[in-house]
């Protein structure tokens, strides 16, 4: 079958890595893709309306479409495909509203029981304000809507929380994203994602992996998309496994189905886990990046029949109830080696960087044993590869152990370069530790 993969990020270099390797995948394309996507799959140049994609799609027979980025999901691209009677993965315009909309998703936990931060919504800022004064600092002050993850501002002072309510719903940073703020108590602990696959009722539910937010070495720096991850992520025990599939997986799903939202497609719950347990921080209704380049090289099981399977309601034949205990009979395959990736970013991230920096070194990394070096902003530039993001290499490599995997990950970095490099010289430090 011709699949289609939506996006340009080292997380569709990973999809498009992993979709590629199973038999049912005759021919894949991506739109628009990159540099090392491009040596796996044809890149397409569609334009950006959703209409135009799903006509190419519908002209090409595309079996089916996988959708990377949240943006084109929010904007109701599955809605579009289907409209024309073609299978694209992922959540419709509203389901996809659990990561859309901040105030949507804290009502969603708030009427189901699912754990998570105290909040309140507001459209004005002085009532904003007003309520931070009542609650006191420490607060986090979020815009609603997608802010391509900016949009979350930490107001460890009155005076920080203030100026964040100011930034987001008077002066407008995010636009029409910052049409109202969700101002949230701040929860303390160690952060961990929880990926599952769903079709509404049944979940196949992902090895753990963790992220590393903060660009600089012992989290330090800025928040930004992620800098590195890492497969298994020891924080989530087999009973947290079971609690979050419990306590939050399965009432959200259940809660979206109740309103008639069903959601298809990938849940990635951000967590912090409390001294008095998980609480869920966000949702995304996508898979993580860089979460998904180290979980895809773990992941044994063909994909394509999987994520057929979301969109077609069928997954109760890979699942039994995604609990570890008692352990799951059916369940999809892994790989037993860990996975780590570490991102290459440009000098500057998440700050404005410069582009087309020649990249070398790339064969070099990828003929080193387990290591994958996925694409994230690059590009094909006559002969060379260039830089065209702030994220530009994960640099990814299983190993035995998540040692080995980490160690060989950063000997695939010291085979790459490019003019102001920068990466982080400790990701997975805290498994480790
Ligand atoms: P979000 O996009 O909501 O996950 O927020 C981005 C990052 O901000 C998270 O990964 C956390 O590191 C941090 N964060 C968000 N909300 C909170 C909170 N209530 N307490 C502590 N940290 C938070
Ligand atoms: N790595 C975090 C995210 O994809 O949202």
């Amino acid at each position: 079958m011709k699949i289609l993969v939506i996006g340009q990020g080292g997380r569709e270099h990973a999809l498009v890595w992993k979709l590629a390797q199973s038999p049912l995948a005759e021919k894949i394309y991506c739109a628009p893709g990159n540099a090392g996507i491009a040596d796996i799959a044809e890149s397409v140049q569609i334009g950006n309306g959703l209409a135009e994609l799903a006509d190419w799609a519908k002209a090409e027979n595309i079996a089916l479409t996988v959708v990377g980025p949240e943006a084109p999901l929010a904007e109701g691209i599955v809605d579009t495909f289907r409209e024309r009677g073609l299978k694209a993965f992922g959540p419709d315009k509203r389901a996809a509203r659990l990561e859309a909309s901040k105030d949507f998703a804290k009502q969603l936990m708030a009427k189901n029981g699912i754990p998570t931060a105290a909040y309140r919504t507001f459209v004005d800022a002085d009532e904003a304000i007003t309520y931070i004064k009542t609650r006191n600092a420490p607060v986090f002050v979020k815009a609603n809507g997608l802010a391509a993850g900016k949009g979350v501002i930490p107001g460890r002072t009155l005076a920080q929380a203030t100026a964040a309510v100011k930034t987001i719903l008077v002066d407008r940073a995010f636009g029409e994203a910052g049409d109202s703020v969700v101002i949230e108590e701040e929860l303390i602990g160690e952060e961990a994602s929880f990926t599952v696959l769903t079709d509404g009722t049944h979940c196949v539910p992902f090895v753990s992996s963790q992220d590393h937010k903060m660009s600089h070495d012992g989290d330090t720096g800025k928040n930004t998309g992620g800098m590195g991850a890492y497969s298994p992520a020891p924080v989530i025990t087999p009973e947290l496994h079971d609690y979050v599939m419990e306590r939050v997986v399965y009432p959200t799903l259940n809660g979206m189905a109740d309103i008639g939202s069903t959601f298809k497609g990938v849940l990635y719950v951000g967590l912090m886990i409390t001294d008095t347990g998980p609480k869920v921080l966000e949702f995304n209704c996508r898979f993580g990046d860089p979460e998904a380049q180290v979980l895809f090289p773990r992941l044994k099981s063909d994909l394509v029949p999987l994520l057929i399977a979301c969109v077609d309601g069928t997954l109760a034949a890979y699942t039994d109830s995604g609990l570890q205990t008692p352990p799951t009979k059916k369940g999809v395959e892994w790989h037993a080696e860990a996975a780590a990736g570490v991102v290459m970013a440009s000098g500057g991230y998440p700050d404005p960087y410069q582009t087309g920096k020649v990249i070398t070194g790339l064969a070099e990394a990828a003929a080193l044993e387990g290591v994958t070096v996925f694409h994230a902003g690059t590009k094909q530039n006559g002969e060379q590869v260039v830089t065209a993001g702030g994220r530009v290499l994960c640099v990814t490599a299983v190993g035995d152990r998540l040692k080995s995997a980490i160690e060989q990950a950063y000997r695939g970095v010291s085979a790459i370069h490019f003019a102001d490099a920068h990466f982080r010289h400790d990701i997975g430090h805290r498994a480790l530790g």
